[in-house]
């Protein structure tokens, strides 16, 4: 039976015997193949090279095998030196402990990263307690009321027996909260009614309360109410300012989780070393698939202060290092708006002491500093803005979050 591929050959070698024979082709002179190659290893930062093939032959024949083969097909030993140092230096070989493990959202205990300062759940009597009305359980499929809401394919760790998601009824962030097997009983007991939320274990209605999952009665009108101040305000601030600051766009138990997935991903190397703009001294992942979602999930709040009609651009998760400097600058075309939403501090510092950014808005310059879970929002093409040198043995964490109008014709990323 004929292949698709000679189906393919027969038609191009009809097509082109009109002009020339097969035996007066030649292969292109001009013929440039280059490789592009990443590589990620714990404790490292993620690299990415292109190397032409003609100028390194050796280096490409070793490494389209290995691509192909998906494992080493001969012994090291019988490797020219040159070629396994350069082999060593891109981090194409690494010891096997160094080998990235893959990194999930939700996965391990999250106590450790809440925020020590900030905000804490509002008092509630237990048996006043009700079910947030957005509750949505996952088990193994996206149930269908979270189509189109929810991007497909997050990382989300599939060691975990379900996930509880809710919504914010103020920032409409969507965010899926981890259940273990006693969780997902307690919450299938008080969903059925079978047990009051006023029976459960502590442990486990402190989790629902700071998951959001278990809300005061009037939780829902106080939130929409002090959301739509804030956004009225936010926008009177906007035009009189030029930038905007959000407090609590994320709530404690938010933090923690994003905490402890960017730690993860940043000790596996999924972050790559910044050799642009703050060279050396941050690293980072462009469009992160859990980071995008709540950057798109942003984008209500963003229209609503702005008052346009924007759409997501990229979004940029960072971790700046110690004595990181981010120069005076404004942005590219895609950050026409940015909100930058501060996610971890290591160690955690009071908001006092927190690492500010300025704005140079019309000669007037203005620091802000935000706690974990709070963001500032500004013009990025438009508004100089940059940060001092990041105190000695602090590390900072922001989630950068790119908008542009509607109507922008440029990439996207
Ligand atoms: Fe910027």
């Amino acid at each position: 039976m004929e292949s698709f591929l000679d189906y393919d050959y027969h038609n191009t070698m009809l097509e082109t015997s009109s002009e020339s024979t097969a035996a007066e082709l030649i292969l292109n002179p001009n013929l440039s193949v280059r490789l592009e190659l990443s590589t990620t290893a714990k404790n490292g930062t993620a690299d990415t090279h292109r190397l032409g093939v003609a100028q390194h032959p050796e280096l490409a024949r070793f490494l389209v095998a290995a691509a192909l083969q998906g494992e080493l097909n001969q012994s090291l030993t019988a490797l020219a030196l040159p070629l396994f140092h350069q082999l060593l230096e891109l981090k194409i070989l690494i010891p096997r402990p160094n080998s990235a493990s893959p990194v999930f959202f939700g996965s391990g205990p999250l106590l450790d990263f809440l925020p020590k300062h900030g905000s804490t759940t509002e008092p509630c009597a237990a048996d006043e307690l009700v079910l947030n009305e957005t509750l949505c359980l996952q088990g193994t499929e996206l149930p269908p009321l979270l189509a189109g809401r929810v991007s497909a394919g997050l990382p989300l760790s599939s060691e975990s027996s379900a996930w509880a998601w809710v919504e914010n009824p103020g920032s409409r962030i969507l965010f899926p909260f981890a259940l273990s097997k006693a969780q997902l009983e307690a919450l299938e007991a008080i969903v059925s009614n079978r047990c009051p939320a006023s029976s459960l274990d502590r442990d486990i209605r402190e989790y629902f309360r700071g998951a959001g999952i278990l809300v005061s009665k009037n939780y829902f009108l106080t939130k929409s109410e002090r959301w739509a101040a804030a956004v009225k305000n936010g926008r009177a601030e906007l035009l009189a300012d030029g930038f905007v600051v959000l407090r609590e766009v994320l709530t404690p138990l938010q933090i923690a989780a994003l905490r402890s997935y960017c730690r993860d991903l940043r000790s596996e190397g999924y972050f790559e070393l910044d050799r642009e703009q703050v060279v050396n001294m941050r690293s980072y992942m462009q469009n992160e698939p859990f980071m995008s979602f709540i950057h798109q999930r942003l984008l209500g709040v963003i229209r609503d202060l702005t008052a346009s009609d924007l759409i997501p651009s990229y979004s940029f998760l960072t971790t700046y290092d110690s004595g990181a400097v981010l120069e005076r600058h404004i942005d590219r075309d895609q950050c026409a708006w940015n909100v930058s939403l501060f996610i971890d501090s290591q160690p955690e510092v009071s908001l006092a002491d927190s690492w500010p950014i300025y704005f140079d808005v019309g000669g007037k310059v203005s620091g802000v500093r935000l706690a974990m879970g709070d963001a500032v929002l500004y013009r990025g093409t438009e508004v100089p803005h940059w940060r001092n040198a990041l105190p000695a043995g602090q590390l900072a964490t922001v989630l950068l979050g790119h908008y542009v109008p509607q109507s922008f014709e440029g990439a996207l990323d």
